[in-house]
């Protein structure tokens, strides 16, 4: 077996009283509190729709404590009635009275919603699943329930109650999402078709720099292509000097910039760094070779022109092609080339590609793309976990669940 750990298909599910644990967690409006983007609600449908004859139970986190989109599910339960056949009804509440209530009364074909699984303190807590099945959420709750389904992959790297509690107890077994998103980045870890090509950028660069140490030393990347602050990382680690902005920044990343300076060292003829740079000079965007950066005193906005053209070159002329986070700041319109030029060059490529991160998919979605890679997966942290070799607690905990596992079992 590919991954040892049981499925939907395992189970007898018919009238099984099912804790369905997804990914939910959503953008949403600063202002109205709306949900600005449904894909990880309509991602949910799959695993819904198997479970039609089941009796669910939806567990599911929305944000964290302290931050301003910290809500409750409620419009999030509004979202999954048009993705799913089922009645779907929602209780303000997590694991109170009138959440066991709601739990033991829904019917055959039914679908209950609970509030938001963070509004329990415990949840907030990263522990072992053996500690954390010891927790009140875990042991009111799963008494309730003949099964546990774990189709939230976004959250797979979260050591919580809700990922590894659960499983800890309960017979369990993994959704068809989290199923479909290992079953792709399982490829990439596999045996790739060459040439196998990563492009990585965005803000949060200590997420990528494990992944781009993992892939070189593995051998899993011929070619990694940075931009966005991740370029700007390895070109400091080159020798390179930038405006007093982005030097204060890189400055206090010196863990991240000493890294990138060892794999220079170790693989320096499989990164391919900006050649330049898309700069704002004067509120207008400049091409800027990346040697001229300092002195032109542009603020580097995008990958330039010229790199866009080697990197998509490099694209076009792969096998297997993954990018995660923008090559630029391509909210505004005159710095959004670079990310689009990448994301069009994949799509239309017959490599194998996966894109991942909340704001590269949301734009490949705006652009109309988003059906035309391989694998768009609803995860960022998630994936790069993965990407960087680590294992997954979710995945972990549901391969211990199965060797556990004796009850609820079809017979084979
Ligand atoms: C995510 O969007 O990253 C997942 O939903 C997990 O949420 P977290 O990063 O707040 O734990
Ligand atoms: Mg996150």
């Amino acid at each position: 077996m590919a991954f040892e750990y049981l499925k939907l298909s395992d189970f007898e599910i018919r009238d099984k009283r099912v804790l369905l644990r997804i990914d939910i967690n959503s953008p949403m409006d600063p202002k109205t509190n709306r949900i600005l983007d449904k894909s990880r609600i309509v991602a949910a449908k799959p695993s819904l729709e198997a479970l039609r004859d089941s009796r669910v139970v939806v567990m599911a986190h929305q944000s964290r404590p302290g931050k301003g989109d910290f809500t409750s599910l409620e419009q999030h339960a509004n979202l999954l009635k048009t993705v799913c056949s089922q009645p779907v009804r929602f209780i303000e509440d997590v694991m109170g009275p009138s959440a066991k209530m709601a739990i033991n009364e829904t019917g055959q074909g039914e679908v209950l919603v609970l509030d938001n699984v963070r509004f329990c303190a415990e949840e907030n807590l990263e522990d072992t699943g053996e500690k954390l099945a010891k927790t009140n959420l875990v042991t009111r709750l799963s008494p309730l329930f003949d099964l546990y389904v774990n189709d939230a992959f976004a959250s797979a790297h979260r050591s919580q109650a809700s990922v590894v509690g659960f499983p800890h107890v309960l017979p369990s077994a993994a959704g068809l999402l989290l199923e479909k998103e290992l079953t792709a980045l399982n490829r990439l870890l596999g045996e790739p078709h060459r040439p196998s090509t990563y492009l990585l950028g965005g803000a949060k660069i200590e997420d990528k720099v494990p992944v781009i140490e993992n892939i070189l030393s593995t051998g899993k990347a011929d070619h990694v292509l940075v931009g966005g602050n991740v370029g700007k990382v390895f070109l400091k680690a080159a020798g390179l000097k930038f405006n007093e902005s982005d030097e204060s920044w890189l400055a206090a990343a010196t863990d991240s910039v000493d890294k990138a300076r060892s794999m220079l060292g170790k693989y320096g003829n499989r990164i391919v760094m900006p050649t330049d740079f898309g700069a704002s000079i004067e509120d207008k965007r400049s091409e800027v070779a990346v040697k001229d950066i300092a002195k032109s005193r542009g603020e580097v906005m995008d990958i330039g022109f010229e790199t866009s053209k080697t990197f998509t070159d490099t694209v076009r002329q792969s096998k297997t092609v993954v990018a995660s986070g923008p090559m630029g700041v391509f909210e505004q319109a005159t710095f959004e080339s670079g990310t689009r030029l990448v994301l069009e060059a994949m799509a239309n490529s017959g490599a194998f590609t996966v894109i991942g991160g909340g704001h590269l998919a949301g734009y490949a979605s705006m652009l109309g793309l988003a059906n035309k890679f391989s694998h768009v997966s609803t995860a960022g942290g998630a994936m790069l976990s993965m990407l960087a070799g680590e294992k997954l607690p979710a995945i972990t905990a549901l391969q211990e669940a199965s060797s556990r596992t004796i009850n609820t079992r079809k017979t084979p």
